[in-house]
């Protein structure tokens, strides 16, 4: 079982997942939690480029194609053989971030980039993808106080805002493989639904 977490900047998803991963594995399940960009040796290297705050220059296609890189390498290296092994594994974004960001972020062809996707991904989809959805300002707050900015979030609002926007859109056109979870309430509300709606799928 494959499920991924989707979310605007300061959504909270990178919080969640260690104590999901500890429930489903209380429950008995193997989970394997991982991230994009990032999750092998040569993901993690191609992330520290992106979000680089002195890579100011990097044009759009350069981004989009890295985020493509990370991925290719993470599907083939991780994500497949612990599917075929009967694990769960669970991604802190997948490819949804890219036609949100870069599809709709930096308003480029949609089909070009549902395209480059399929590529990178081997046509590989996740089974669940929880959309943790706030409003953008209220994300962007949180992240700064986190202080984890980087270069993707220095990007203007209006950008972060075409990005929620794509995800809702998104959910929309695939219910059935999508569910919205409200990352504006109490943690422990966000983390009890993501627990319910990960059960039930399962
Ligand atoms: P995060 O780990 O803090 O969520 O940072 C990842 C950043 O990378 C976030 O700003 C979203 C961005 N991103 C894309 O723009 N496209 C992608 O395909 C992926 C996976 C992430």
């Amino acid at each position: 079982m494959f499920i991924t977490l989707e979310g605007p900047e300061g959504s909270g998803k990178t919080s969640h997942i260690p104590h999901l991963v500890e429930f489903l594995r209380e429950k008995g399940y193997t989970v394997f939690p991982t991230r994009e960009p990032g999750g092998t040796s040569i993901s993690e290297q191609i992330r520290d480029v992106l979000h680089d705050m002195k890579n100011a220059e990097m044009h759009a296609r350069t981004e989009t194609l890295l985020y493509q890189s990370a991925r290719a390498q993470i599907v083939e290296q991780v994500i497949k053989p612990r599917l075929a092994d009967g694990e769960i594994v669970l991604s802190d974004r997948y490819y949804d971030s890219t036609i949100a960001y870069q599809g709709y972020g930096h308003q480029q062809d949609l089909d070009e980039i549902r395209a480059l996707v399929k590529y990178a991904t081997g046509g590989l989809k996740p089974d669940l993808t929880v959309l943790l959805d706030l409003d953008v300002e209220v994300g962007l707050g949180r992240k700064k106080k986190d202080n984890e900015w980087n270069r993707m979030d220095a990007k203007t609002v209006d950008f972060h805002k075409r990005v929620r926007v794509g995800y809702l859109e998104m959910v929309n056109a695939e219910p059935e493989r999508w569910v919205l979870v409200n990352s504006e309430q109490a943690w422990e509300s966000v983390q009890d639904e993501l627990r319910r709606v990960i059960l039930e799928r399962l």
